[in-house]
């Protein structure tokens, strides 16, 4: 059987944009972002991402787009609690291959750094509270430089004051390193300080 999800959905994201979409539970937000970050491939349309048409990509060029173009960031860490918190934003960078090791650590500390948590470097995931771990997870999600950072309800499980943190941060990102983000959230407050925000309902766009 065939369930249709979305129907009829086309925008384009620029680069720097930050960007929310908003509708209710089931509406197909989380849907759309498992299309566009290439990990559903069951769609009918277009997905062009930095100019090159995703359709009859195999899997492996697939995985090797998203390691090396796309962030992501989702409402639980996924922190490998068997390495560091270095060690863990290092991981996609390492995959990654496109620098040593030696670099891909430097670099995984300047993400730290930007996020405010270059001292919890060598410490554990599962010594952290649920803010710093996102924020890891943001780091981790930063350090192959993405054209794209998407997250699906990233401040879904943190509390009123981690989410400012995690929002300002978002914000930063856009403002100052042009970072192109589009973020899934129920919080409407967080919707209304993006730049764009797009509405879903029933599997459509209703608004943007
Ligand atoms: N693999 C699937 N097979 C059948 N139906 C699915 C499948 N995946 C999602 N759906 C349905 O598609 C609709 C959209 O789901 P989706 O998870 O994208 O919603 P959402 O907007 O992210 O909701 P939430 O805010 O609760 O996370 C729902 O009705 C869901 O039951
Ligand atoms: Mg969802």
């Amino acid at each position: 059987m065939t369930v249709q999800v979305l129907n009829n959905i086309s925008f384009s994201v620029e680069k720097g944009e930050f960007i929310s979409v908003i509708g209710k539970s089931g509406c197909g937000k989380s849907t759309l972002l498992y299309i566009l970050s290439t990990m559903d491939t069951d769609y009918e349309g277009d997905l062009t991402i930095d100019g090159v048409i995703m359709r009859d990509k195999k899997e492996k060029e697939l995985a090797s787009v998203r390691n090396e173009k796309i962030g992501f960031v989702f409402q639980f860490h996924y922190l490998l609690n068997e390495f560091s918190v270095l060690h863990n934003v290092m991981l996609p960078g390492l995959k990654l291959g496109k620098y040593s090791e030696k670099e891909v650590e430097h670099r995984a500390y300047e993400k730290l750094k930007v996020l405010g948590i270059e001292n919890e470097a060598r410490k554990l995931p599962n010594q952290l509270s649920g803010g710093q771990k996102q924020r890891v997870a943001i780091a981790r999600a930063l350090i192959n430089d993405p054209l794209i950072i998407m997250g699906d309800e990233p401040t879904g499980n943190l509390d009123k004051k981690n989410s400012e943190i995690v929002f300002h941060i978002f914000k930063e990102l856009a403002d100052v390193y042009h970072q192109t983000l589009l973020i899934v959230t129920h919080d409407n407050e967080f919707a209304a300080r993006t730049n764009r925000i797009i509405e879903m309902e029933d599997g459509q766009i209703i608004k943007m």
